[in-house]
């Protein structure tokens, strides 16, 4: 059983703490912070040994990325899921790796062009930064900082003045400019103060559309202070975490939908005093937000449960006909929905332009009626189509 250490760090200092701890896991492989993944392993052929020795994450966020998509990493370490990804994305698709730590992006970077002649072609590059503040560009700052040091009060505040100039000038990550936020064992590492804003940045980076896939590590307690003190437990991806509930309902928080688990390990990585610590895998989409219509569009839910509960309150019970906005029409016809509703156009399409607000905030049924307009009163022949193969008319 683990004794835990009486070294305690001050709370504002965890930053530095994890930062030194992985410049060392840079250099030299550090086994305690290894988390056995089974990576797919056509797409390690193309990745140097120092790359995949050093590897200190806990899932794989890369199998849920597709061709052509452009993806961010966050806390890309050596680069290991940015250089799988970017075989998966292709050459039309883009990888951009952000991590905070210059030994991890020295070793990512060293080894980006041994795999772009592996593989064929440049896709990935990597960037400074702090992933609660995706748009601060640290080697922009650096570099400015040279020019005018920090010597005194003055031009300590002058150099926060020239942080935000080039948060909203030349932003680290855009708003809105990424299909898929991945990242593997890495947001248990910000300090707790920092938690929220982390969550709200994801949301800012993504595309509307676009999706978080995040392996992490959870806890299924809450952890107590003197745990999340303990230096080799916060920096070592244990006392960071966030509990299985909490990392959820962040995601919710910051304005996510379709949130779901992809993947949880049943056993635990470690079990510190009781608490067990292991490695799930999330995923979050990012568009629910946006002006609602009424255009006669129905759903129904399909089953197995008896009723259903959507992100924006929408509860629905199996099997019946509900009346639904066409933003949310068309969020149901996509992942992580579509298999769980029918679909029910109105015979008559309502173009957009034409169409009146719809007031979400209630959850109403559908009459087949307003699906097929007051006055329909057709009468037809057998359908065809309700035999097998068509042919017994
Ligand atoms: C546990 S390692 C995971 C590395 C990599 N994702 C992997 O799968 O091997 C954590 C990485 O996140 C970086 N990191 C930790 N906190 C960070 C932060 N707030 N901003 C940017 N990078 C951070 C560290 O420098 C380190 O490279």
């Amino acid at each position: 059983m683990l004794k835990l250490r009486i070294t305690m760090i001050d709370s504002t200092r965890k930053e530095t703490i994890v930062r030194q701890r992985y410049a060392a896991g840079a250099k030299e492989r550090a086994d305690k912070l290894c988390c056995p993944v089974d990576y797919e392993s056509e797409y390690l052929k193309a990745i140097p040994q120092e790359v995949i020795e050093r590897d200190y994450g806990c899932g794989d966020p890369s199998r849920d990325v597709r061709e052509a998509e452009t993806v961010l990493d966050l806390g890309s370490g050596t680069g290991k899921i940015c250089f799988i990804a970017a075989q998966i994305v292709g050459p039309k698709g883009k990888v951009i790796g952000v991590d905070m730590t210059d030994e991890m992006l020295d070793v990512a970077r060293r080894n980006a062009p041994i795999v772009t002649e592996g593989i064929g072609y440049a896709n990935v590059e990597f960037r400074k930064g702090r992933i609660q503040d995706l748009a601060l560009d640290l080697e922009l700052l650096d570099r400015r900082l040279k020019e005018s040091p920090i010597t005194d009060a003055a031009s300590f505040l002058a150099a926060d003045e020239l942080a935000e100039e080039l948060r909203v000038k030349h932003p680290l990550i855009a708003s809105d400019s990424i299909d898929v936020v991945v990242s593997n064992c890495v947001l248990n590492l910000v300090e707790p103060k920092s938690k929220r804003i982390l969550f709200q940045e994801i949301f800012r980076v993504l595309k509307k559309g676009g999706r978080a896939v995040v392996s992490d590590i959870v806890s299924d307690e809450e952890v107590s202070e003197e745990m999340q003190n303990d230096p080799e437990l916060w920096s070592g991806c244990i006392s960071g975490a966030l509990t299985e509930e909490g990392f959820l309902a962040a995601f919710e928080s910051a304005g996510f939908y379709g949130i779901q688990i992809l993947k949880r390990d049943v056993d635990p990585w470690r079990t510190v005093q009781g608490i067990e610590f292991r490695s799930v895998t999330i995923e979050a989409f990012k568009g629910k937000q946006g002006e609602c219509f009424e255009r006669n569009q129905a759903v129904i839910y399909r089953g197995p449960f008896k009723e259903v509960l959507d992100d924006d309150n929408h509860r629905m019970e199996r099997g019946r006909r509900y009346a639904v906005c066409d933003k949310t029409y068309n969020l149901y016809k996509k992942a992580p929905y579509r298999e769980f509703f029918e679909f029910v156009d109105p015979i008559v399409d309502l173009p957009l332009n034409e169409a009146k607000p719809f007031d979400c905030s209630r959850t109403s049924l559908r009459h087949p009626k307003e699906t097929k307009g007051r006055d329909y009163n057709a009468t037809t022949e057998a359908n065809n189509k309700c035999c097998d193969g068509g042919s017994c008319a």
